[in-house]
């Protein structure tokens, strides 16, 4: 066994890191501590500050200000190669002029370990992406999923505690990029090892992360669990970054009367309706939580609506719905036997829970908590 510098499994912290480059701020007072083993995932828009935070933690860029801590001690002051991270990056970076063999080797050659070790590991890591066979080709030789899988070896043959991927599916088609996510899945099972990966794929954040952290402006603006954020987003922005919604405005009237304007409707919100202070200015509404009217309580909310355009998704239909505002809403529902696909211009009436309709504050980010 190589000798490590930290064990498999360990806890990362980022604690009040800024990272500026002249009038940029790339990560502005970045907190976020990651647990032992634990899959977290920073998403997030270009420019939002998700490479930096990987490449402050792997040792490529020094922090302005803050620390980082493997395990509770920090790293700063130890150069990248001693900081046991591998790295997978977007564009594969294979050395050209190696073999798959060499490419992998290279991380072991580096930290100067024996022959015999050395091939004995690549064997293990190249059987683990499934390329044992394909040690003598060159990286030109490969398909992009293959490529990817080698660097993916690369990254893990010296068993770094903490492996770190930048978008590492993202130059693949979407059939790839589906059996890859599984295999990440199965290698971080594998592994044990604490993953922090990097991704503008909100799809690809929510299947595969234990933890997403919804990155804006160089900050943090949601870390939570995959479900929560998608049912919970705390503000605007994570609630548009993750997934489809429609934002719905809402007016606060007397007592617990609430009148969503797009829909000119009134609402006397049920007795516990914690959550809905007079801060909140919208409510968040998903898609698949419209549905046709059918039973009334006075928990849904009805109106009427006229079929604009649809999208036939296979097992599902995305509909765009006008109200009578003006105000179009996307509308998705499971096909069925005893559910009629509708046209254009059709009129229907809409209903919603309100237990379904998520309120939000007024401002466009959250608060950075980590
Ligand atoms: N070496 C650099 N010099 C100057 N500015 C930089 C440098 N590296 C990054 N930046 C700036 O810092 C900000 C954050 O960049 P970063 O690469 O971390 O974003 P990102 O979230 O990874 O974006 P993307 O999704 O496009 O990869 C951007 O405004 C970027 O232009
Ligand atoms: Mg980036």
């Amino acid at each position: 066994m190589v000798e490590r510098d930290i064990e498999f499994g360990t806890s990362v912290t980022f604690a009040g890191v800024s990272k500026t480059y002249g009038a940029v701020k790339a990560l502005s007072d970045f907190n976020l501590s990651i647990q032992p083993g634990e899959f977290v995932t920073l998403l997030g828009p270009s420019g939002s500050g998700k490479t930096t935070a990987l490449n402050v933690l792997a040792g490529f860029v020094d922090a302005t200000k803050g620390d980082v801590l493997i395990d509770q001690n920090s790293i700063l002051g130890l150069p990248p190669e001693r900081r046991n991270i591998g790295m997978v990056f977007q564009n594969y970076s294979l050395f050209p002029h190696m073999n798959v063999f060499e490419n992998v080797a290279f991380p072991l050659r580096l930290r100067k370990m024996a022959a015999a070790e050395i091939q004995k590991r690549v064997g293990e890591s190249l059987a683990m992406v499934q390329l044992d066979d394909l040690g003598d080709r060159m990286p030109n030789q490969l398909s992009g999923g293959q490529r990817q899988r080698v660097a993916f070896a690369r990254a893990i043959v010296f068993e770094p505690s903490v492996l770190l991927m930048d978008e590492p599916l993202g130059a693949l088609d979407l059939k790839l990029r589906e059996a890859m996510q599984l295999e990440i899945k199965r290698y971080h099972k594998q592994l044990g090892c604490t993953i922090l990966f990097v991704t503008h794929d909100q799809g690809e954040a929510l299947a595969l992360s234990d933890r997403i952290a919804v990155m804006g402006d160089g900050q943090i603006v949601q870390i939570d669990t995959p479900d929560r954020i998608y049912d919970e987003p705390n503000s605007k922005y994570v609630a548009d970054f993750i997934g489809t919604t429609n934002l719905l405005e809402i007016e606060h009237k007397a007592s617990s009367t609430i009148r969503f304007s797009d829909l000119e409707i009134e609402f006397t919100l049920p007795d516990n309706h914690e959550g809905w202070g007079r801060d909140r200015t919208s409510v968040s509404l998903r898609p698949e939580k419209l549905h046709r009217e059918t039973s009334t309580d006075n928990q849904t909310i009805i109106f009427d609506a006229m079929i604009e355009e649809y999208l036939f998704l296979g097992n599902i239909i995305q509909y765009s719905v006008r109200t009578k505002t003006g105000k179009t809403l996307l509308f998705q529902e499971h096909r069925g036997p005893s559910v009629p696909i509708l046209a254009r211009g059709d009129a229907l009436k809409l209903a919603f829970s309100i237990r379904d309709a998520r309120p939000l504050d007024g401002e466009t980010h959250g608060s950075g908590v980590a």
